[in-house]
């Protein structure tokens, strides 16, 4: 065989191989590119080749030779790199473990589990309801008069108007009313939950937020329980030299109503700038249940008598960790969020 047929055979062998894998990769490499490789015998046969010959064949070869290195780069590319090397960088079992980052609890949820915790240890069960409240169990059954201006537009979120009224609940004194209907007492439960107020969104107000709602109904249940509860809840909550006062007020489903401060849990009661030099912080209201309540609820109130009470989750939380902006709890702004790491 002359070396021009030689070199056609190479070159149509060549043109039909087949590369899918990275070992015929290599194949192919030390077949046509190799220390050994097949074009180098050409070479040595072209000095024999007769001279008139030698310019077209030199050049035929250097041709083959380059779509060679082309074919290999093609083949390469298509298989990709060296997946023996990436396997290893993969898998480097000896790398140290990245650290896993943990969340935490939100601050707002840490102070209402502590608050349940604490009222669970003196019999108070969990109870919830509906967040879109009626009429109703917002306020007729919690004594409102038609008129009061806790059912204007401008302080509740309507959400129907008219006949079949419907809101977002302004209190969670409305799952009070739900737990009334649907049991007898002796009652004892708190209830948590978010409420919502038509207010403008500052660091002091916010359009939602959270409350605990408390109580207790029974035979001879007195203001004297209803103080010892929360004097208790008081020392629990914000430590043993905690005191609080109650100073007469007025909501419409407790008669007679407190409100209930407790002694300044950063000067201990000696006046700062965060009591206002008064040594006292509001933390809650609260009262025993109007007959009335506990009569819409079918309980009878001539057999029967208790003590409510509502707190502000915000409230107990910010004085307890000193978050001055109420904002904070719904922007979820995480150097904010991570530093409330708590077992609750
Ligand atoms: N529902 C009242 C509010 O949202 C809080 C409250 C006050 C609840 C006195 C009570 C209570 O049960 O007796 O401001």
């Amino acid at each position: 065989m002359g070396l021009k047929e030689k070199i056609e055979e190479i070159k149509a062998e060549m043109s039909q191989s087949k590369v899918k894998s990275h070992e015929e990769l290599e194949s192919f490499r030390i077949k046509y590119l190799g220390s050994k490789n097949i074009l180098k015998e050409l070479y040595q046969d072209l000095k024999n080749a007769p001279n008139e010959l030698k310019k077209e064949l030199g050049q035929s070869i250097n041709g083959l030779k380059q779509e060679s290195e082309r074919a290999f780069e093609v083949f390469k590319n298509s298989i990709g790199a060296d997946s023996s090397n990436k396997d290893k960088q993969a898998f480097d079992l000896s790398r140290p473990a990245e650290e896993m980052a943990l969340g935490s609890r939100h601050p707002l949820a840490v102070v209402r589990n502590e608050i349940i915790e604490i009222f669970n240890r003196i019999g108070f069960t969990v109870s919830e309801g509906p967040e879109i409240e009626d009429d109703w169990h917002n306020f007729s059954a919690l004594n409102f008069p038609p008129e009061h201006p806790a059912r204007d537009m401008q302080d509740t979120f309507f959400i129907e108007k008219g006949e079949n009224e419907m809101a977002l609940r302004t209190h969670t004194s409305s799952v009070q009313v739900r737990v009334m209907e649907n049991s007898q007492p002796p009652i004892r439960t708190i209830s948590p939950g978010r409420v919502y107020r038509n207010e403008a969104i500052s660091a002091r107000a916010h359009c939602f937020f959270h409350q605990v709602q408390g109580l207790y109904i029974d035979k001879d249940v007195s203001f004297a329980d209803l103080k010892q509860t929360l004097n208790y809840f008081a020392i629990e909550m914000f430590g043993e030299k905690a005191k609080i006062r109650m100073r007469p007020s007025y909501f419409p489903f407790t008669e007679p109503s407190a409100e209930v401060d407790v002694s300044c849990t950063l000067c201990n009661g000696d006046g700062c700038n965060v009591c206002k030099y008064t040594g006292w912080l509001e933390i809650l209201g609260c009262g025993m249940v109007d007959p009335a309540v506990l009569d819409a609820a079918k309980i009878d109130s001539k057999v029967y008598s208790g003590f409510a009470f509502g707190m502000g989750v915000e409230r107990i939380a910010q004085l307890k960790y000193r978050v001055g902006d109420l904002r904070l709890y719904s922007e979820n702004d995480i150097r904010f969020l991570n530093q409330f790491k708590s077992a609750f």
